[in-house]
């Protein structure tokens, strides 16, 4: 009975449309925008967004058209010259207010007159010293997964697609950039235009204001950057047009145009952020080396898994990201071979270990229940790696070939619209095969009981030297030559528990972790040093912590260091400073490890 209501379900929301998406108010059945034209002033002293943002729309039901907004002002709604009645509705945790506009007959286009307020969630205002440059304001926007209503009221689901043009006013000694076509100078105005031709869910929208330059990189790429970070960040990138070039060959062609990148000050929360056009980039992953590039392969696959094929809502989260981290390991296995990929692949397993460890069996699903929650809670190793392994376990079933041409076709099927779990499933089981154990791996905890291990080559004789070391081997006489960073992560993440201050002390004095200018490899021995303590480490600690605000890194650090009374004590204390550091995201996080305001 159960199992005949489920699929009279299934075939109801495809007859009628996808269930609506619980996190935005919008009811796109009814009226949905098709284009946005954004005109908009920073305001830097009264940390400010004003201006207007005038939608094209189609009404498809009754006569109103609902909107998301978030901690924003609505001066006034206007259609054909006359003001519009509109209402907001109540504050509702995480979603923020919907805004229902009234419209006449016929209407086509609205355009809602407002402001942002400081707190607005997406945004954050950097003094010049949070800079690397030192000498000018800064200001750029995260927008994935619910937060593009703090600073555009639009219809925030990542279900609804629109073309967009922009013209923005910044402080004239500062460029503006979007996810959209991009000027390459200053003017003296400070006025840029921007256009975005290819439709796009709102999540992709962004901006970012500075003291910017750009460099080209190849015919279809290049970087902005503050001037002081140019020239280390030109190296680090280099290799980004090949990548394009690898991906291009295996799914198809780049649709949007450039594929340049921004690198952010260090309070940018995440790693990257795959907005269309323009990726952007935590200063992090310039390691001097290009060792940890294959963040610029996951943000650039965006391209094709997420930006160009959609997840419906953030339910189906893993299909994009499962999906691009597949795509980004096939890219790395391209430029720099299999022994690399797997590195990645094993790596990836062991932070996927340790999220099934500490996650309720519910959120292991692939396919999750974020309804009444904040959609960050999606955000987990589940989705990236338990969605990598299960693409990879279709590879293994119908081997690569006949995967990559399943994989090209569904992008070109799908391209510049959404996907749902369930219709993905049905593509599987259609064109690859109806028992390769799908349901297993989308609707059940954990992995399935046929799930192998990956297996690293390179890994074998790391895990031989760290051996040799716990067997009394002083670190001089470790072969480690030739290990790139993931070598050093496997040997640091593999410290046990039982790991002497003294067996540290040896480690850092041949190979000098505590002053590694590597982020990954510092951050995590600074958690082994946090975990042993490893006081020598305490100030180095503290130093990242203040400066770097990418929430990857500052989790398990803080969570680390609330795990004893003294240690609670030093993270209030260095939360203290270095909150005003950090960007709503990571302080959404961190106020709860640390019980900031408790
Ligand atoms: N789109 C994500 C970042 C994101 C996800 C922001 C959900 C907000 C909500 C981005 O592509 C990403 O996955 N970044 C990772 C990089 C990585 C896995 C290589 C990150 O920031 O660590
Ligand atoms: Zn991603």
């Amino acid at each position: 009975m159960y199992l005949r209501l489920c699929i009279l379900f299934v075939l109801l929301t495809a007859l009628v449309g996808a269930e609506p998406d619980p996190h935005s108010f919008s009811r796109p059945e009814q009226a949905q925008v098709t284009h946005l034209d954004l005109d908009i002033a920073v305001d830097f002293q009264k940390k400010q967004l004003i201006g207007s943002a005038s939608w094209d729309f189609q009404l498809k039901e009754g006569n109103k058209i609902v909107f998301d907004a978030k901690d924003m002002q609505i001066r006034s709604v206007q259609a054909d010259g006359k003001y519009l009645p509109f209402a907001l509705g109540p504050e509702v945790k995480w979603l923020g207010q919907s805004l229902t506009v009234f419209v006449p007959d016929g209407t086509k286009r609205v355009t809602i007159n407002y402001a942002t307020r400081p707190e607005a969630a997406a945004l954050q205002w950097l003094k010049p010293v949070q800079t690397a440059g030192k000498k000018e304001p800064f200001l750029f926007t995260q927008s994935q997964a619910i937060l593009a209503r703090s600073w555009i009221p639009c219809q925030d689901t990542p279900g609804v697609r629109y073309t967009y043009d922009a013209k923005v006013k910044v402080p004239p000694q500062l460029l503006a950039l979007m996810s959209a076509t991009n000027p390459t100078e200053k003017n003296a105005e400070g006025v840029y235009s921007f256009r975005m031709p290819q439709a796009i869910p709102s999540y992709l929208m962004a901006m970012a204001v500075g003291d910017l330059e750009f460099r080209s990189l190849g015919d279809v790429t290049g970087i902005y950057a503050e001037p002081v970070m140019m020239e280390k960040s030109a190296y680090e990138f280099a290799e980004t047009e090949r990548m394009v070039d690898a991906v291009e060959k295996m799914y198809g062609p780049y649709r949007w145009g450039r594929y340049d990148m921004l690198v952010l000050p260090p309070s940018f929360p995440f790693g990257g952020m795959e907005n269309p056009r323009l990726t952007f980039l935590t200063p992090t992953v310039i390691a001097g080396d290009r060792s940890l590039t294959s963040l610029i392969a996951h943000e650039l696959a965006h391209s094709w898994s997420g930006n160009l094929v959609t997840n419906a809502n953030w339910n189906d989260f893993w299909l994009n990201e499962g999906f691009t981290v597949y795509l980004e390991r096939r890219i790395m296995e391209e430029l720099y071979g299999k022994d690399y990929a797997d590195m990645l692949a094993r790596l990836g397993y062991g932070d996927l270990e340790h999220t099934l460890e500490e996650t309720p069996s519910i959120d292991t699903h692939l396919k999750l229940e974020l309804k009444g929650r904040d959609p960050d809670e999606g955000l987990s190793d589940i989705a990236y790696e338990k969605g990598y392994f299960f693409l990879r376990s279709l590879e293994d079933q119908v081997g690569r070939e006949k995967f990559d041409k399943f994989l090209r076709e569904y992008f070109d099927d799908n391209a510049f619209g959404t996907m749902t779990t369930e219709a993905f499933l049905e593509r599987v089981k259609n064109r690859l095969g109806p028992d390769l154990g799908v349901d297993k791996w989308v609707y059940s905890a954990g992995l399935p009981s046929s799930f192998q291990e990956p297996v690293s080559t390179r890994f074998q004789q790391v895990d031989n030297q760290k051996e040799r070391f716990f067997s009394g081997t002083t670190p001089s006489e470790l072969e480690t030559k030739g290990w790139t960073t993931h070598e050093w992560l496997r040997f640091l993440r593999g410290l046990p528990d039982t790991t002497t201050v003294a067996q540290m002390k040896a480690l850092d004095q041949q190979f000098h972790f505590t002053d590694s200018g590597n982020s990954e490899i510092l951050a995590q021995w600074l958690v082994t040093a946090i975990h042993v303590g490893y006081e020598p480490a305490y100030p180095a600690v503290e130093r990242f912590l203040v400066r770097v605000g990418r929430r990857k890194f500052l989790t398990p650090l803080y969570r680390e260091l609330v795990k004893t009374p003294e240690g609670k004590e030093r993270a209030r204390k260095i939360y203290a400073k270095a909150r005003p550091n950090y960007h709503s995201v990571s302080v959404g996080t961190i106020d709860e490890i640390v019980g900031w305001g408790e």
